[in-house]
């Protein structure tokens, strides 16, 4: 095994998500020195002291030449393609949020500039490190459920997730919530190709509010004939079964395979706030001691990857394609019939 070379880590971006990431990256032994930014000081300089972290800036540029590493966590997802980009153009590996980019030639943009450089590309698909999902990847890997025919994952967000999505932005539930689920199939029929997307998306209360739909769902086709589909709604009342709630199946030819990740197993009750699902959002929380979610697996993973000179588990590459899904799947439900792969870049 490779000896672990401790390295300086930098996280841009330090609300909900990079906030979370930098508590992780603050308790490794191979990070050595940890350096922040925001744009809103009193946010970065709150988490400056919470992590230890050796210093916070204001403008990320500043703290490039500090570090070796990064983890992009900034929103709105506009930020996330010119940030990416002068960290791979530093030579930084850098760990990306999703969605990667909001054009495809943004996206060949950092795919080109890690090249270049030999900086590692990897991009936030948390899912990914969910044990759960990571047991049908093992299963189809071991070929214990035959050649793969066809997958259904379905996700519903609560309101007050998806107000607080659609109320910093343009993108809707297929590039800001889908996304993860198709990276998910893609991963699990890891060799398929997407050649065709057909999308319908339903209008409820964002319309109005946002400007966006409530759910979208999308069938993909792929090269090889199989075909599968995502549904991602986020207009569930507080009280819905959890903040994420998620159904997913997978079907090959000698089995198939069921996972409830619905996050029913888990209820409090209390006068003041009445049913809530705790432990129920994406990435995950922090119990006391422990952390239920796969957000701190994802981020121990880059810290080994970087450590170790080793690969990541979700390619800059894997996200393009993920990400070409989500563009054609908007497309497909604008003009009402399915969109053909490969788009062009813009
Ligand atoms: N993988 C997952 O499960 C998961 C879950 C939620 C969100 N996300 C992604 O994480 C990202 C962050 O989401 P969040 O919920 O933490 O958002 P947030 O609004 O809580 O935090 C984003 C932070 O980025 C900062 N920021 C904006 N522009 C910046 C810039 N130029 N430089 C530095 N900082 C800047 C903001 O001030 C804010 O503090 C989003 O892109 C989202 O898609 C991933």
């Amino acid at each position: 095994m490779a000896a672990a070379k401790p390295f300086r880590m930098g996280v841009i971006g330090t609300g909900w998500i990079g906030r979370r990431r930098a508590l992780t990256c603050a308790s490794h032994a191979l990070v050595s020195e940890l350096h922040l930014a925001d744009v809103r000081a009193e946010v970065v300089e709150e988490v400056a002291a919470v992590t230890g972290a050796a210093s916070w800036e204001t403008d990320y540029r500043r703290l490039l030449d500090r570090v070796d590493a990064v983890i992009v966590s900034s929103a709105p997802e506009t930020t996330h393609y010119p940030i990416a980009r002068d960290c791979l153009a530093a030579g930084k590996h850098t760990l990306l949020e999703k969605p990667m980019a909001l054009k495809l030639s943004e996206a060949d943009d950092l795919l080109a500039r890690a090249r270049e450089t030999g900086a590692r590309l990897a991009v936030g698909y948390t899912q990914r490190f969910n044990p759960r999902f990571a047991y049908v990847k093992e299963c189809v890997a071991e070929g214990r459920l035959g050649r793969p025919l066809t997958a259904l994952v379905s996700r519903h967000l609560t309101r007050m997730l998806g107000e607080k999505i659609a109320g910093r932005g343009e993108l809707g539930p297929a590039q800001m919530e889908a996304t993860h689920d198709i990276d998910l199939v893609l991963w699990w029929m890891e060799g398929a190709r997407p050649v065709r997307v057909y999308a319908q998306s339903v209008d409820g209360v964002m319309r109005a509010r946002h400007g966006l739909p409530d759910c979208t769902w999308i069938v993909v086709t792929n090269h090889d004939g199989t075909a599968f589909t995502v549904g991602a709604n986020w207009n569930l009342p507080l009280e819905a079964p959890g903040f994420s709630s998620t159904v997913a199946e997978f079907v090959g030819t000698e089995g198939a395979i069921f996972i409830d990740d619905s996050h029913r197993d888990l209820l409090l009750s209390t006068v003041r706030e009445g049913l809530t699902r705790p432990l129920s959002t994406m990435p995950g929380e922090q119990v006391g001691h422990v952390y239920r979610g796969p957000m701190e697996a994802e981020t121990l993973h880059f810290i080994e990857a970087v450590a170790r000179d080793r690969p990541v588990l979700v390619t800059g590459e894997q996200a393009r394609m993920v990400m070409e899904v989500t563009l054609a799947a908007d497309l497909s439900a604008e003009l009402g019939r399915p969109v053909e792969l490969p788009l062009p870049p813009d």
